[in-house]
C-alpha cells in the first residue's frame, strides 16, 4: 500500500502524513527532508547551490538516513543528526534550487523507492503521485490558501500549533514575510522542468483551509478503506 500526499508548503502534508502513518500502520516518508538534507550539506560545506554539477555530486556522495523514532522522525547525514538543521530559513531559501537539479532528483527518487520496497508507506512531497509512485493506491493533493499556510508556519516557528490552538495568531509582519517566501518557493517548485509540483491526474484534491487535521485524516482514511476493499 502506498499513500501519496503532495501539495505546497504549509498545506499540512507532514502533520497529516505522520498522523496517517500512526492511524493506518504505515511507514512515514518525508521526501522534502531529503532535498533539505542535500541543501543543508551544500550550505555547510560551502558548495554553491547554483552549481548543478557540484550539488549533484554531493547528493550522490552523502548518506542520508531517515528514521521514524519514538520521539519523531530524525534525519542523519553521514552519521550526523541534522533533524533540526534542515529546517532553518536558510535551507528554506535555497532548497528549491537544489531540488530543481535533475541528477539530485534521480538520487533522491531512488532512495524513496527503496524505502517503499519493504514497507507500506505514506509518502509526502511534491512529485510523489506524479513521478515517484505513479501507481500509488491513494493519491491526495493537499492545498490551503496562502494566508492560512503562512499563519500556520508563523505560529509553528514560535513553537505553536494552529491544529491544537485554532485561535493562534502570528505577528502580522512576520506572517506577511513568510507568505511571500512560501509563494516564491511554490512558484519555483511548480515551474521547474523536472517533476514540478502539480496534482496527479488521478489525485483527490483536499483543501484544508477550513478543515482540522482530524477532518483531513478522516477523508484520507476513507480513501484508504476504499483502496483496501
Ligand atoms: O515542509 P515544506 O512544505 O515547507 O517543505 P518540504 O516538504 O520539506 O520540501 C522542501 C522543498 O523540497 C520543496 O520546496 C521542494 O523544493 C523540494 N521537494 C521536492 O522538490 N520534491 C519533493 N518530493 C519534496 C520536496
Ligand atoms: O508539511 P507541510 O509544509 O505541508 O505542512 P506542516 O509542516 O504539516 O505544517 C502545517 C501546520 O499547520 C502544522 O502546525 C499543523 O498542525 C497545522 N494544520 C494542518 O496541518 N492542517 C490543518 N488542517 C490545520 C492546521
Amino acid at each position: 500500500m502506498i499513500v501519496a500526499i503532495d501539495g505546497p508548503a504549509g498545506s499540512g502534508k507532514s502533520t497529516v502524513a505522520r498522523a496517517m502513518a500512526a492511524r493506518e500502520g504505515l511507514t512515514y516518508l518525508d521526501t522534502g527532508a531529503m532535498y533539505r538534507a542535500v541543501t543543508d550539506a551544500a550550505l555547510t560545506r560551502g558548495i554553491d547551490v547554483a552549481d548543478a554539477q557540484a550539488v549533484s555530486e554531493l547528493a550522490h556522495a552523502i548518506d542520508i538516513v531517515l528514521d521514524n523514532g519514538a520521539d519523531g522522525p530524525t534525519v542523519t547525514v553521514d552519521g550526523q543528526d541534522r533533524t533540526r538543521a534542515i529546517r532553518t530559513p536558510e535551507v528554506d531559501a535555497n532548497v528549491s534550487a537544489v531540488a530543481a537539479v535533475p541528477a539530485v532528483r534521480e538520487a533522491m527518487v531512488a532512495l524513496q523507492r527503496k524505502a517503499a520496497e519493504s514497507a507500506d508507506v505514506v509518502a509526502e512531497g511534491r512529485d510523489i503521485g506524479t513521478v515517484v509512485f505513479p501507481a500509488a493506491e491513494v493519491k491526495v493533493f493537499l492545498s490551503a490558501d496562502a494566508s492560512a499556510r503562512a499563519r500556520r508556519r508563523a505560529v509553528q516557528r514560535h513553537g505553536g500549533d494552529t491544529a491544537t490552538d485554532a485561535n493562534a495568531t502570528a505577528n502580522a509582519e512576520e506572517q506577511a514575510k513568510i507568505e511571500a517566501e512560501l509563494i516564491a518557493r511554490d512558484k519555483a517548485d511548480s515551474t521547474r522542468e523536472t517533476a514540478p509540483l502539480k496534482p496527479a491526474e488521478d489525485a483527490v484534491r483536499i483543501d484544508s483551509t477550513d478543515l482540522t487535521v482530524d477532518e483531513v485524516c478522516d477523508a484520507i482514511s476513507e480513501l484508504i478503506a476504499g483502496a483496501r476493499a
